[in-house]
């Protein structure tokens, strides 16, 4: 597959395929299909920081209601293949040669199966952690492929309408105490600084939390669930367990950022992975290898004072 990042119609492209490739593996399960994606520039002769927009596109096409056409034409055929592009949100028409670089380095670092197979000593690892009476609770499932596709549209899409699902379990305290509720903003005024969302931007901020949907589009996509019978003890153990998961991770150079906004939308999760109703949907995990560049990155949160959470009784 040839493609460019800034060009709608390869992404329309890649989603119709996906679905023809999931038609074409239910009627021809024995057939293997094999994709290389092969990056191609379409306007190399950008300059190096881009273009602003829209200025691009009326040059290009002539007229302001060339452009107009072009892009209802362009979201018309983004939305059959339920994509929805916001043309007024992008500034900049980028030169996508640094994108191509990096995506050519990604794509030496691991193929399929090398993934794969790190991950199944990083969970392997991970399983090592305690628990009580060696009971082990706790699924792991990697979603890959037109799965993943699946669950993350549908999760974006109950996110943007606004659609609440009745949680399997509560995360957070109901309510939630004062000092508590520090924390969390907090912590989002760390994450949302880090990134240069201002505060009344709602807009930015629901994009922003979006991205859990999509796994914050690390490489690999894991859903932790647990036996809907354990109590409070089993998530202790498979909480132990997702930092062993975490920690391996680290351990092999990689990053990776646990998703309790998944445990918002469980019968979603189960219907994308077809579990039955018996597995509760504990969280998410994006796992990959850190942007270090990446805004998001430089979010910093603080602990509390050892005196506040430690004791000396005598
Ligand atoms: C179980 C669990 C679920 C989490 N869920 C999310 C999430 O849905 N989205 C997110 O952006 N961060 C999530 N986080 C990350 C926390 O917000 C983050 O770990 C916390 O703010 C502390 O920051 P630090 O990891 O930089 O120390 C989660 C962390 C854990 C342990």
């Amino acid at each position: 597959m040839y493609f460019d990042f800034i060009c709608p119609w390869c992404l329309i492209g890649r989603r119709q395929l996906q679905a023809a490739l999931a038609q074409f593996k239910a009627a021809q399960p024995q057939v293997e299909v094999n994709l290389a994606w092969q990056g191609v520039q379409l306007l190399p002769e950008l300059p190096f920081n881009g273009q602003p927009f829209a200025e691009f596109y009326r040059r290009r096409l002539g007229s302001e209601q060339a452009v107009q056409q072009r892009q209802a034409q362009v979201r018309l055929a983004a939305s059959a293949v339920g994509e929805q592009i916001d043309f007024s949100r992008i500034q900049r028409m980028p030169n996508t040669a640094d994108a191509h670089r990096l995506l050519l380095h990604a794509s030496e670092l691991g193929s399929e199966t090398q993934v794969e197979a790190l991950l199944e000593r990083l969970l392997a690892a991970a399983r090592l952690a305690p628990s009580g009476a060696n009971l082990q609770p706790g699924r792991f499932w990697a979603v890959e492929g037109a799965v993943r596709e699946r669950l993350s549209a549908a999760l974006c899409q109950a996110w943007r309408d606004q659609v609440p699902e009745a949680e399997d379990y509560g995360y957070f305290p109901r309510p939630m105490p004062l000092a508590l509720r520090k924390r969390q903003v907090a912590a989002a005024q760390a994450l949302y600084g880090a990134l240069g969302v201002a505060r009344g931007d709602g807009a930015g901020r629901a994009a922003q939390f979006e991205r859990n949907y999509r796994f914050f589009d690390a490489p690999v996509a894991l859903i932790v669930t647990i036996d809907r019978g354990f109590g409070a003890g089993g998530f202790m153990d498979l909480g132990m367990c997702l930092h062993g998961l975490m920690l391996a991770a680290q351990s092999q150079g990689l990053a990776s950022c646990a998703i309790g906004a998944l445990a918002s939308y469980p019968q979603i999760v189960r219907d994308a992975l077809d579990l039955p109703a018996s597995e509760v949907v504990v969280c998410g995990m994006a796992l990959g290898w850190e942007d270090a560049g990446a805004p998001v990155n430089r979010t910093r949160t603080e602990r509390e004072a050892l005196e506040r959470y430690f004791t000396v009784l005598r």
